[in-house]
C-alpha cells in the first residue's frame, strides 16, 4: 500500500470508544483510545444517547493525547480521517464533526472512513498483508468473511445470519452474569473452566461460509435455568468460547481453500480473543495457510487505523466533502461482486 507523507489523524466515534490516533503511513505514531464501557456496564450494551454525549466530553481531550503522545503539532498534519460509517448516527457525528472542523481550520483534507474498512487493512499494519487474502472480521457488530482482492476491493462470501460474534460473546456473558464487554470476561472466565464439560451446538451445517450464533445462545439460556445455582460458569464460558472460536476460525479456513488464498486475516474485537488466535494459528498451519492478526491494540475499536485508511486513500487522491454524511449502514466501498 501507498500512503501520502506526512502525520495523518484519525477520529473514530462509531460506537463506544472515543479515539483519536496519528500514523505515518503504515506506523503509529499515537492511538489514544477513550473507552465508554463502564458508562454502558449497568445496561449491559451501549445506549445511543449516552454514547453520543460521551464521545462529545471525550474528543478533545483525546485529540490532545493524542498529538502529544505523536509529538506531532496540529499545523504538522497533512490529512484527517473520520469515521462516518457504518455505526451509531449520533456517535459517528461527533467525530465526524470534529474531523470536519479540523480540516476547515487547517486548511486539509479529510476523507470519510468506512469503520469495517479500518478493521480489515489493520492487518497492513501488523505485518506482511499480501493480496488477494481472506479476511475473517469479527467485531461487536459485524461477523463476516471477506475475500479481500486489493485494498479497497473487498468480495463478502458469508457472514452471521444473526448476531454477530461479539454480541454473542456480550449476551452470552449477560446470561452468564459476567459482566460487560463479554469478550474479554468470558476469555478470562473460560481459563478457569472445562470446555468439554457442556457440549454446544455449532449452529450452521459445515461446508458454509456463514454463521448463526443464536442456537448456541438459545443452548446457554437453557443451560443456565436448568442448571441454576449449580452451573459452572466458567465451564459454560469455555465450552461456548471454544465452540464460537473453532467454527469462525474453520469456515474462514475453508474460504481460503475453496479461494485457494495462502494468507488469512483475523481482524474486529473479537480477534483479540487469544484462544481465537491459538486454534486459528495451529489449524491454517497445518494446512499451510499464513495468519495475520493485529496486535490486540488495534483489534478492538480504536483510530490509528481509521487514520492508516485515510492516509492511503489520501495518496491516491481521494478527499470528502463538508457536506458528507453520518450513515448507520453502508455497504464496503467499492464492492466486488462473486
Ligand atoms: O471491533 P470492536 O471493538 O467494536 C465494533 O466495531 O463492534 O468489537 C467489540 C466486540 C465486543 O462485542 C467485545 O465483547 C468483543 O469485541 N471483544 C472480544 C474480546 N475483546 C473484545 N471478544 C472475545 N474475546 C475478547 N478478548
Ligand atoms: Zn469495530
Amino acid at each position: 500500500m501507498n500512503y501520502v507523507d506526512g502525520p495523518v489523524l484519525g477520529i473514530e466515534t462509531s460506537c463506544d470508544e472515543t479515539s483519536v490516533g496519528v500514523v505515518a503511513g503504515s506506523r503509529v505514531l499515537a492511538n489514544v483510545v477513550s473507552s465508554q464501557a463502564k458508562l454502558h456496564q449497568r445496561w449491559g450494551g451501549v445506549v445511543p444517547e449516552v454514547a453520543a454525549r460521551a464521545h462529545a466530553e471525550a474528543v478533545l481531550p483525546c485529540l490532545a493525547a493524542a498529538l502529544a503522545e505523536a509529538g506531532v503539532e496540529l499545523h504538522d498534519l497533512v490529512g484527517i480521517g473520520g469515521t462516518n460509517r457504518p455505526g451509531l448516527v449520533g456517535a459517528l457525528s461527533v467525530g465526524l464533526s470534529a474531523a470536519k472542523a479540523l480540516s476547515f481550520s487547517l486548511r486539509i483534507p479529510f476523507v470519510g472512513i468506512h469503520h469495517l474498512e479500518a478493521h480489515i487493512l489493520s492487518a497492513a499494519m501488523s505485518g506482511d498483508c499480501t493480496f488477494p487474502h481472506v479476511c475473517l472480521l469479527v467485531s461487536g457488530g459485524h461477523t463476516e468473511i471477506i475475500f479481500v482482492h486489493a485494498p479497497g476491493e473487498y468480495e463478502p462470501l458469508g457472514g452471521t445470519v444473526d448476531d454477530a460474534a461479539g454480541e454473542a460473546f456480550d449476551k452470552v456473558a449477560r446470561t452468564l452474569g459476567l459482566g460487560y464487554p463479554g469478550g474479554p470476561k468470558i476469555e478470562e472466565a473460560a481459563t478457569h473452566g472445562d470446555a468439554r464439560r457442556y457440549p454446544m451446538p455449532r449452529g450452521l451445517q459445515d461446508p458454509t461460509f456463514n454463521f448463526s450464533f443464536s442456537g448456541l445462545k438459545t443452548a446457554i439460556r437453557l443451560l443456565a435455568e436448568r442448571e441454576g445455582d449449580n452451573l459452572d460458569r466458567q465451564s459454560a464460558a469455555a465450552s461456548f468460547q471454544a465452540v464460537v472460536t473453532s467454527v469462525l476460525a474453520d469456515r474462514a479456513l475453508y474460504a481460503c481453500k475453496e479461494r485457494d488464498a495462502k494468507l488469512v486475516t483475523v481482524v474486529g474485537g473479537v480477534a483479540a480473543n487469544g484462544e481465537l488466535r491459538r486454534y486459528m494459528a495451529a489449524s491454517a498451519s497445518r494446512q499451510g495457510i499464513r495468519v495475520l492478526t493485529p496486535d490486540r491494540s488495534l483489534c478492538t475499536d480504536n483510530a490509528a487505523m481509521v487514520a492508516h485508511v485515510a492516509a492511503w486513500r489520501l495518496a491516491r487522491g481521494e478527499k470528502s466533502d463538508m457536506n458528507l454524511d453520518a450513515l448507520s449502514v453502508a455497504p464496503l466501498p467499492r464492492g466486488v461482486k462473486a
